[in-house]
């Protein structure tokens, strides 16, 4: 690891704290002069780094650039070298897919700046402005039972709203199957997509792509999405307002939560909590049915999530059915 990325993580671990040049040199393993030529090319890089005269070095709390040492200080079990930082790409999912076949180690994690091509769940596209959003994308290798893979979601969902909840104290719901919602706006969502070997039909890779509107875009969202997208924090919330932290720390804190659900995938680990979470249990809703090679509008009462993920409705004649894809909307009165 090159002095300039040792220095980062140090600062990143102690970010707002102000850290001696002879202590950053000590960890680094380098010379003073070689952490200060460090501290100017992450200034180069846009980090705000403050110096102070025989005390130190100081990481802007307002310093909110995504880099592999910010994340790696809230995740350890990625290294480093195993996330991608990019500040433009078409759609971190897309990239991560690439990667499936140069990561070795099976194990990646793909974040961007911006999306201009961010994909959603259904063919639709993820809006991903620069700066405020969180877009990531974890490539693993799945060690868990592969008959499990349709839960990968839901506890995907789990681990978000753990993660939210820890770092900014805020409550989120998920509606079913993986948009995560706060105040009945959509304010994050899930796309899994898993890549298969040719061969053998087997799943060899999952690409978890992880979308949250973290601060309110300056202008707003799009006409479009008015009605449906909120963010977890008002554009106002500024760095130093107190109730903003990295986005570092927050990719860092979902990613840590994840990789420990998907060890073994147990859905006693995070089920009970993601009906807890849910917006629409106990909630009449809209769902299409397939029905002689096509769809239906149907309505029925959200009843129960069953351990496969999938959702159980109570229809209007009573009968319960089981929806294990698609989506549904809450029907209000
Ligand atoms: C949905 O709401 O339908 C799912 C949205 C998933 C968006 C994320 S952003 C990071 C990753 N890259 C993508 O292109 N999509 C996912």
């Amino acid at each position: 690891m090159s002095v300039k990325d040792t220095v980062l993580r140090i600062l990143e671990e102690k970010k707002g704290e102000t850290i001696s040049g002879q202590r950053i040199a000590t960890e680094a393993g380098a010379s003073r002069a070689a952490v200060w030529k460090a501290i100017s090319l992450l200034r180069e890089e846009g980090h705000i780094i403050s110096a102070t005269k025989n005390r130190g070095y100081t990481l802007s709390e307002s310093s909110d650039l995504l880099s592999s040492e910010g994340i790696h200080a809230f995740c350890r079990e990625i290294k480093a070298d195993q996330i991608h930082c990019y500040k433009v790409l078409d759609s971190t999912n897309t990239m991560a897919k690439k990667m499936a076949t140069s990561e070795k180690s099976g194990l990646a994690l793909v974040v961007a700046e911006e999306q201009t091509s961010g994909r959603g769940r259904m063919g639709r596209s993820f809006y991903s402005p620069q700066s405020t959003g969180i877009y990531m994308s974890l490539l693993i290798k799945p060690i868990f039972d592969i008959s499990k893979s349709v839960l990968v979601t839901t506890a995907a969902s789990v681990a978000v709203c753990r993660a939210i909840e820890d770092v900014l104290g805020i409550h989120c719901q998920v509606k079913w199957v993986n948009d995560i919602y706060l105040d009945e706006k959509k304010v994050g969502g899930i796309l899994t997509e898993g890549i298969t070997d040719f061969e053998s039909g087997q799943i060899e890779y999952i690409v978890i792509g992880i979308g949250i509107n973290y601060i309110a875009p300056e202008n707003g969202f799009p006409e479009e999405l008015h009605h449906i997208a909120g963010s977890l924090l008002p554009f106002s919330a500024s760095m130093s307002s107190g109730e903003r932290r990295s986005r570092n720390l927050i990719i860092g804190s979902i990613a840590a939560q994840l990789l420990q659900l998907l060890k073994s995938l147990n859905p006693d680990e995070f089920l009970a909590e993601y009906k807890e979470r849910s917006l629409i249990l106990g909630h009449t809703v809209t769902f299409f049915y397939p029905k002689s090679g096509q769809t239906e509008a149907r309505q029925g009462v959200a009843v129960d999530i069953d351990p496969e993920g999938g959702l159980l409705i109570r229809q209007e004649d009573g009968d319960i059915i089981t929806l294990n894809s698609g989506e549904v909307t809450i029907r209000r009165i």
